[in-house]
């Protein structure tokens, strides 16, 4: 199962991608991650995206893809994968479409999940008292808002016109979510 998670920050991707992964054995990639591992190890990549994610700003496109690619090629993701986090515009879309072509491993489908944004905002503030994760302090979650509404949601239209996009509710009790989600799913 291959499969990729829209949504807007703090709309649950994370938390359904990890129930997922283990329900289907499948990994989980998510690009969010990824880049705080990087700035964690202070790599080069890191030390650029430090900066931009802070600010509620999207890593560039570039940077994203090969860090992408690099994990994609990893055995890890033999029976499947979620993308959580990926793709971020349309850009990233086209550029996902290539990458997945070249390696013969195309979608299955993709699951956009639908929440208003005063949940969202009164989710990230309850992580950012608890976990001090500094694009969660409610000035940057409006502006991560207004990125994804700007640059994420079109991307729901491109999978939408090819048929491969499945919206679900994403607001209720995460048990509840991760069942709409798996009867959402093409069967296998
Ligand atoms: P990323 O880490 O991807 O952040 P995000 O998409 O904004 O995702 P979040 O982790 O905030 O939310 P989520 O939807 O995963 O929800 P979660 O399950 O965590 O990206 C961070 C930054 O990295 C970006 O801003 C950008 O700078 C950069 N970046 C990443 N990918 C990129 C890309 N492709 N291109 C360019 N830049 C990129 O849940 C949120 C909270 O809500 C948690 O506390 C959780 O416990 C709680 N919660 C979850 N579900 C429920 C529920 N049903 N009910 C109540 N609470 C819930």
């Amino acid at each position: 199962m291959r499969l990729v998670f829209l949504g807007a920050p703090g709309s649950g991707k994370g938390t359904q991608a990890a129930k997922l992964r283990e329900h289907f054995s499948i990994a989980h990639i998510s690009t969010g991650d990824l880049l705080r591992a990087a700035v964690a190890a202070g790599t080069p990549l890191g030390l650029q995206a430090k900066a931009v994610m802070d600010a509620g700003q999207l890593v560039s496109d570039e940077l994203v893809l090969g860090m992408l690619e690099e994990r994609l090629a990893k055995s890890d993701t033999a029976q499947g994968f979620i993308l959580d986090g990926y793709p971020r515009n349309i850009a990233q879309a086209n550029a996902l479409d290539g990458l997945l072509g070249r390696i013969g491993q195309p979608l299955d489908a993709v699951v956009k999940f639908e929440v208003p944004s005063e949940v969202i905002v009164g989710r990230c503030e309850i992580r950012y008292a608890a976990e001090g994760r500094a694009d969660d302090h409610p000035d940057t979650v409006r502006k991560r808002l207004g990125v994804y509404a700007e640059q994420t949601a079109p991307v729901a239209d491109f999978y939408k016109a090819r048929g491969t996009l499945a919206v679900v509710d994403g607001v209720g009790p995460v048990d509840e979510v991760f069942q709409r989600i798996v009867a959402a799913l093409p069967s296998r």
